[in-house]
């Protein structure tokens, strides 16, 4: 017997609040989500991350990647930053300048509460990656880590130290960033003009027209029946707490932290939708029990265009796995799923899903706390038939059952399994390439 999730089985009544969640290692395709999400939205939100996110949207010709800015920018939507983002200024005026370009109208509210990532902050993140040697993490290089870092130790600078004029922040970050670059790695800042206050302020001055408190301001948006959505970055097997520890980016991703990084209370979140893609990626080092470094992995990186948008890496592709999805949908308390990428699956015959971890010969489904123990254990595997048809979506397909039936039989073992329900599939990246069940109103 299947026992559903109990919010997944309430059919979802436009929620006002909607949180948009990865629930593997980014890259699920959450901007092609959001976007399509956002045409009934009034505020799509951003609430954690950095430079580090690479959201992809594709409108009919025009390609659009998104690092910082929310993806409901390319509708011309109320677009807001929350306090948990850290912010790259001279990354976000790129992407303001390249909306602007596109003759996109951009609406955007900056919270004066998140913190800045400075050219110390990514030299630093050079630095530590080259330290650690057979160790390091393979980021993104962006300063997300160190920003984070001194966030949490009280030395970071926020955008109202610049709206504010206070200078003295500065003087301790810098102080305490030069402490780190020459004493511990005995080397000099790369370019003193480029990490001075005074470029930098000159930099800033550029957003400050934007920034200002967005915590009030969602409040009231809320408080006159506004829909606001949440556009998560990375994914939750990269969260700093619930992922695989080391090998995660430094804030939280899963749908908690929606709430704590724009200080909108968690009462007003109303529903969790987790992307899920149809197999498993990974950028960067850390272990992944289902890869696949075979011909079908090759095949899902070519057919999926599986580079990192960041940093042109390519992904380490493999299986989907339901043992960390089931993992990653209880964290997030997802009230439903948008399946992505199902395409990419097309032609693949048979197809496997990874139901249990066996660990020294112990059959498990748990996932395991220790990452270590991850890279040690052996999947095991469900078969099922593939599919050959490729999917153009049309009104027939809008309850699923005129899916090809093993794509039906895939979406249904994984609702069996994780006891959470598909409401949306995605067979390609443009925004019309996508099925949502007509019973779910987002
Ligand atoms: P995000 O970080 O979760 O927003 O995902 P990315 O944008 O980094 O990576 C997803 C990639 O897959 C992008 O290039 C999207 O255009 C693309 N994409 C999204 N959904 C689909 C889909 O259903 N099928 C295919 N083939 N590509 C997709
Ligand atoms: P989106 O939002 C995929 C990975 C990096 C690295 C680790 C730590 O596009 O899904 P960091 O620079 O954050 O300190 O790197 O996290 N990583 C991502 N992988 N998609 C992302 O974002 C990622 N953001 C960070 O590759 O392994
Ligand atoms: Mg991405």
């Amino acid at each position: 017997m299947v026992i559903y999730n109990r919010i997944s089985l309430r059919i979802m009544k436009s929620p006002q609040g909607l949180v948009v969640i990865g629930l593997q290692w980014g890259d699920e395709g959450k901007g092609k989500i959001v976007d399509v999400l956002s045409e009934n939205f009034d505020i799509v939100v951003r609430f954690q991350g950095g430079s580090n996110a690479g959201h992809t949207v594709i409108v009919a010709n025009d390609t659009h990647k998104f690092r910082i800015m929310p993806t409901g920018a390319v509708r011309g939507k109320r677009t807001v930053i929350g306090n948990g983002v850290v912010i790259d200024p001279t990354v976000l005026i790129e992407e303001i300048e390249a909306l602007r370009e596109a003759k996109i109208e951009i609406d955007l509210l900056i919270s004066d509460r998140a913190h800045l990532i400075t050219p110390f902050h990514i030299q630093i993140d050079g630095l530590n990656e080259t330290a650690k040697g057979n160790m390091k993490l393979g980021t993104t290089k962006r300063g997300i880590g160190p920003t984070y870092c001194d966030k949490v130790a009280r030395v970071g600078v926020r955008l109202s130290d610049f709206t504010q004029r206070n200078s003295e922040q500065w003087s301790v970050l810098e102080s305490s960033a030069k402490s780190i670059i020459e004493k511990i790695y005995g080397t000099v800042v790369d370019d003193p003009y480029i990490a001075s206050l005074e470029s930098f302020s000159s930099i800033i001055k550029k957003l400050l027209p934007y920034v200002g408190d967005s915590g009030e301001y969602l409040e009231s948006a809320f408080n006159t029946g506004k829909r606001v959505l949440f556009e998560g970055a990375q994914g939750t097997l990269l969260d700093i707490d619930h992922g695989t520890y080391p090998f995660v980016t430094s804030s939280n991703c899963v749908s908690a932290a929606a709430s704590v990084g724009t200080g909108v209370p968690f009462s007003r979140l109303d529903a969790v939708l987790g992307v899920c893609k149809a197999y498993m990626t990974r950028v960067g080092t850390g272990p992944f029990p289902t890869e696949l470094k075979d011909d079908i992995g090759h095949r899902m990186q070519n057919r999926g265009k599986e580079f990192g948008t960041v940093t042109g890496r390519p992904r380490r592709c493999g299986w989907l796995d339901l043992v960390a999805l089931r993992y990653a949908i209880r964290i997030n308390g997802c009230s439903h799923l948008a399946l992505t990428k199902v395409d990419v699956l097309t032609g693949i015959n048979p197809l496997k899903v990874c139901v249990a971890y066996d660990v020294n010969g112990t059959e498990t489904s748990t996932f395991p706390s220790y990452t270590e123990m991850l890279s040690e254990v052996v999947p095991i595997y469900d078969e099922m038939a593939g599919w050959t048809e490729e999917i153009e979506p049309s009104p027939e397909h809008s309850d699923f059952n005129n899916l090809p039936s093993q794509l039906q039989n895939y979406i249904g073992f994984i609702e069996r399994s994780t006891g959470s329900k598909v409401a949306m599939v995605s067979v390609g990246p443009r925004r019309t390439d996508t099925i949502v069940d007509s019973r779910f109103r987002f």
